[in-house]
């Protein structure tokens, strides 16, 4: 059955691919609002801005496939304790990395500053300036991030669970980012 080799090579390089985004995305959200790199601030902040407006369409393209091609089911020693929790911190985290993306976009668009790659393929801004919704935009941005951190925190944990202890072929659904034998 296709389900027993866990999820696709598209799902598997989404997954993949915006987890090691969000990982630089963070480093360089934090690193660009404090002092210890102020040098290097602008270039973080084009870093961040582009590298963040390339993620929510990569977010929206993900949760599109997923909703055409549904999970794989789980082996069946996962107890159904495990298999809610996961699916809840699975939507959690396509919840918090929608409201991260777009909370950025319009702070940013509607605080009135560029995003430098989107003028480069000048692509206008999709919302007008509006200094209040910005500035809530921003604390909803900031306040996200910590919960997007304690779900990713959950979820690396859980997975290593399976991978070194359940060792029960969880991880492979998603490791390695092709999928063996194709497909
Ligand atoms: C998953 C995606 C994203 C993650 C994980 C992320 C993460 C972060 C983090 C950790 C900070 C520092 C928060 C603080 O000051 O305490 C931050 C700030 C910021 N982010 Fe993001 N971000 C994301 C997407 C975006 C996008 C798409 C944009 C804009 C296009 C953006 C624009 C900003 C701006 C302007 C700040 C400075 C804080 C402010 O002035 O509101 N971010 N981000
Ligand atoms: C920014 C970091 C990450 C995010 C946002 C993230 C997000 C997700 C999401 C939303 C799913 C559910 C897939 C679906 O059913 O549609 C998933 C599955 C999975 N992730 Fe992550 N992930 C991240 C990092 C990691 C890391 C570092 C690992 C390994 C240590 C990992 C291992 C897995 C595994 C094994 C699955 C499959 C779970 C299952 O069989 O249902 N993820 N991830």
């Amino acid at each position: 059955m296709a389900g027993d080799r866990g999820y696709g090579t598209v799902a598997r390089l989404f997954h993949w691919v915006t987890a090691l985004l969000v990982f630089l995305m963070i480093f360089a959200g934090i690193a660009m609002t404090s002092e210890g790199f102020r040098d290097i601030r602008d270039e973080l902040f084009i870093f961040h801005k582009g590298t963040g407006a390339i993620l929510l369409v990569l977010v929206l393209l993900r949760v599109a496939w997923r909703l055409v091609r549904p999970a794989p089911p789980m082996p069946d020693s996962v107890p159904p304790v495990q298999r809610r929790l996961a699916h809840w911190n699975h939507v959690l985290l396509y919840l918090l990395l929608v409201v991260m993306t777009m909370s950025g976009y319009v702070r940013v668009v509607a605080g009135g500053f560029p995003i430098e790659l989107l003028d480069a393929l000048a692509i206008p801004p999709l919302v007008p300036e509006n200094t209040d919704l910005a500035n809530r935009m921003s604390v909803l941005h900031k306040f996200s991030v910590y919960a997007l951190m304690a779900f990713i925190g959950a979820h690396i944990a859980a997975a290593s669970y399976h991978a070194f202890i359940a060792k029960d072929g969880v991880a492979r659904r998603m490791w390695p980012p092709i999928r063996p034998g194709g497909g």
